[in-house]
């Protein structure tokens, strides 16, 4: 999702050098060249690739300019538990999370929230409390903790880790207040942000004929079938301490899904760094529309929670062969596959552009967040990405949807798609009558791009998100009106 901006930024320059013509010929997206980062190749089937991120390490820039450079999902490693996040009852503490979740957004990254609920790395004063008690508190933590989080990340793991191995639950204080208090948790989530997508996460649940594997679907199973709010599950994929890839894993990644569920890998490491393992555990999710993306867990060898098993993709700065082996995988399956596939509706343009551009200049407005698509800081730099933000009649809001379909602003500039595949950055550039600046405004409340067919669309409600392009699926996050 980087690489296309990035592309565009060295256009504008060559543009600017008046190579107006060159220019203009690479502006047509290259759909089929290979990417050169794992978070570029995965956008290109319109996934991402995203790693777990440690606040320690941060400081290091070995170890941040391999992060910034590869993957476009971050996790925060421990920095959003509830230890982390409520030390003390009611008092939360988000400083450490935050220092994620500003390094991962400045740099266009999305953020994955983990965990809210879990038997692990609880506050300590969750120790003395049980029954109602710590149901509570439970529901309280997951309220004060996506409060300050609202509209800003594109998952939660509402609760990890909450089934033993023989597929029973695992008998932990949170299981001893009521076997309802997971799907208290994901109401209480759904209530508290109705805008991130809500996960079950947990470990050895890859094997689709293993005990643990077939109790946690039948959870699944169960909350589809009474409206549990739940959107997807995340399956570790730890394939170090012991386990190992199983042949059936697409199977497991396909029947999660045939729930209604997307699935994701959510914690990747295999031990050694097998090139077979981290080969087939990529093609599994790129062979399964509703696989949405991987995240390995952590950036190199040394930064592994598990690090005498050498199980990531980097060794020092170097590049493993696993790597290569991933990457190769997630070339092979862009541009074509959409993880996201079916569902999607063929809408029909309505909204006359006006003639001649001679229509007055208005707002665009998300119906999710009530918030105008901005051009932020009011730039009028190529390339610049549209957000979201507070509607304020200025200039750097105010869009002109001409004859031709585009919709300029300051005169000159034009609503551009950095590419047609999903998770595309919109973004303003000199107008130039190409389709990846033509938008029909339709009668469902969506904004589709001519040249991809897909929805403007935004992942949160608040200042600041960003607007990409991505499959039309029907949801409040993809309408906007233009006013
Ligand atoms: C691990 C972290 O990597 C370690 O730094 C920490 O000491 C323990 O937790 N399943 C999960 C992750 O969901 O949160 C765990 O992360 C690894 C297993």
């Amino acid at each position: 999702m980087a690489a296309r901006p990035r592309i565009r930024a060295l256009l504008g320059g060559a543009l600017a050098a008046g190579v107006a013509v060159i220019g203009a010929m690479a502006m047509i997206p290259d759909a089929n060249a290979a990417a050169s980062t794992l978070g570029a190749a995965a956008a290109q089937s319109g996934r991402y690739f995203g790693t777990a991120i440690a606040a320690s390490r941060l400081g290091d820039s070995a170890y941040t300019t391999i992060a910034a450079r590869e993957f476009n999902m971050v996790t925060a490693e421990n920095e959003m538990k509830p230890d982390a996040t409520e030390p003390q009852r009611g008092q939360f503490n988000f400083s450490s999370g935050d220092q994620i979740y500003n390094w991962a957004t400045q740099r266009g990254m999305k953020v994955r929230g983990h965990t809210l609920a879990w038997h692990s790395q609880q506050p300590s004063w969750w120790g003395g409390i049980s029954g109602s008690s710590l149901r509570q508190a439970m529901i309280d933590h997951i309220n004060g903790v996506m409060a300050h989080y609202k509209g800003k990340l594109a998952y939660w793991d509402v609760v990890n880790e909450a089934y033993n191995e023989d597929g029973s639950r695992r008998n932990s204080n949170l299981q001893q207040t009521g076997n309802d208090w997971i799907e208290v948790a994901f109401r209480t989530a759904r209530n508290a942000d109705p805008s991130v997508k809500l996960c079950y996460n947990d470990y050895n649940i890859e094997n689709w004929s293993y005990a643990k594997t077939q109790g946690v679907y039948r959870m699944i199973q169960d909350f589809k079938s009474r409206g549990v709010p739940i959107d997807c599950v995340g399956l570790q994929t730890h394939f170090t301490g012991g386990s190992s890839l199983p042949s059936n894993f697409q199977t497991t990644l396909s029947s999660f899904a045939a729930l209604g569920v997307d699935v994701a890998l959510t914690e990747v490491d295999v031990t050694n760094a097998s090139t077979t393992q981290y080969a087939g555990l990529t093609q599994a999710c790129m062979n399964v529309s509703r696989c949405v993306g991987i995240t390995v867990w952590g950036v190199r060898d040394q930064d592994s929670w598990r690090s005498s098993e050498n199980p990531l993709l980097f060794s020092g700065s170097n590049k493993k062969a696993a790597y290569t082996s991933v990457l190769n995988a997630l070339n092979a399956a862009g541009p074509t596959t959409s993880p996201t596939g079916g569902g999607t509706q063929s809408p029909t343009p309505t909204t006359s552009p006006t003639s001649g551009g001679g229509g007055g200049a208005g707002r665009i407005v998300g119906a999710q967040s009530g918030r105008c698509v901005d051009v932020p800081n009011a730039s009028q730099t190529n390339g610049t990405r549209v957000q979201l933000y507070d509607c304020n009649g200025q200039s750097n809001q105010q869009w002109t949807y001409t004859s031709s379909k585009q919709l300029q602003i300051y005169g000159s500039r034009c609503l551009d798609a950095a590419g047609s595949g999903n998770g595309a950055a919109v973004q303003i550039y000199s107008c130039n009558g190409q389709t990846n600046q033509q938008w029909n405004v339709n009668s469902n409340g969506t904004i589709t791009g001519v040249q991809s067919g897909r929805c403007l669309d935004v992942w949160g409600t608040g200042n600041g998100q960003q607007i990409q392009i991505y499959d039309c699926n029907g949801q409040a996050n993809q309408r906007f009106s233009l006013s």
